[in-house]
């Protein structure tokens, strides 16, 4: 079997599209979706994310505000920034960039985000809305990972999806999204011994683990949908997912590429996100 390869850019395209109809509208209503960054400190590749995201914003009518904290910022001073931001109507959404600086406690940012704008579904309201099934902000990428499979009319229910990363942002809420879809869900992580004999049994896998092509094709079942959301480099610097493209893609019956793939979508969903909270208003 050659996977067919699920392109991140083309259902990103066709979803950004959309939305700007919508962003359209809005604008037209008297409500321009807002989106507000906080960036703290000069972490290179969080500021090129932050660009990027600015940048998607734009390209599709909406409102892009960038609040640029300095590394030592006081945290009181991110949270009372926070607070100003919750009650502002031109913003919609707001997303504090992760990682912080260690002085600064990032449950106590998440949870100052009011949860009707946290567009990046990490307050804990939005998380147990999103385990009990009910309607809210869900996490970008895992939301992403869930886009492309209904775009590729991959049927979740009765599959067996396994999960190799256990992180608050990806894989915790990845599983939980394929559970909601009646999935069977097995998640793993560095502390599983022999973990080839999971991730075999996947009809899914989801590889967020942040290991340069960790998973080859020994950890791959024929035909499987293999869903990778690494994002690192190769010995020679070459940007590469978890998954080693090469082994994996004559073995899947899906794959998504790196880059290309998953990484596309997760600005994406944060695009939907801000929308629909801007949509919110209305309501
Ligand atoms: N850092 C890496 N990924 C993310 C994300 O999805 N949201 C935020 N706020 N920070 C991140």
């Amino acid at each position: 079997m050659t996977a067919k390869i699920i392109d991140g850019k083309e259902i990103s395209a066709k979803i950004r599209k959309e939305l700007e109809q919508e962003v359209s509208a809005l604008t037209e209503a008297g409500i321009k979706p807002g989106l507000a960054v906080i960036l703290v400190g000069n972490n290179q590749a969080s500021r090129t994310y932050v660009t990027s995201k600015q940048k998607s914003c734009k390209a599709i009518g909406m409102k892009s505000l960038l609040i640029e904290l300095p590394e030592d910022v006081e945290e009181q001073i991110l949270l009372n920034k926070i607070a100003e931001l919750n009650s502002q109507n031109d913003i919609h959404g707001i997303l504090v960039q992760l990682p912080l600086p260690p002085h600064i406690s990032e449950e106590k940012v998440i949870e100052t985000i009011s949860p009707s704008k946290d567009v990046d579904g990490f307050h804990p309201v939005n998380i147990g809305k999103m385990m009990t099934g009910q309607d809210t902000f869900l996490p970008c990428t895992p939301f992403g990972v869930m886009q492309m499979l209904k775009h590729e009319q991959i049927a979740v229910a009765g599959k067996h999806a396994v999960i190799v990363g256990r992180s608050n942002i990806v894989g915790k809420p990845a599983g939980q999204l394929l559970l909601n879809e009646n999935a069977t869900v097995t998640y793993c992580h560095s502390k599983t011994p022999d973990l080839a004999t999971f991730t075999k049994k996947a009809d899914i896998l989801v590889a967020a683990v942040g290991r340069a092509k960790m998973i080859t094709a020994d950890y791959i079942k024929d035909g499987a949908v293999v869903i990778d959301v690494g994002m690192n480099r190769d010995e020679n610097g070459k940007l590469c997912g978890d998954v080693d493209f090469e082994q994996a893609a004559p073995k899947a019956g899906f794959i998504t590429p790196v880059p290309g793939g998953v990484g596309p979508m997760t600005i994406t969903m944060l695009l939907y996100n801000t929308v629909k909270s801007a949509k919110n208003v209305l309501n």
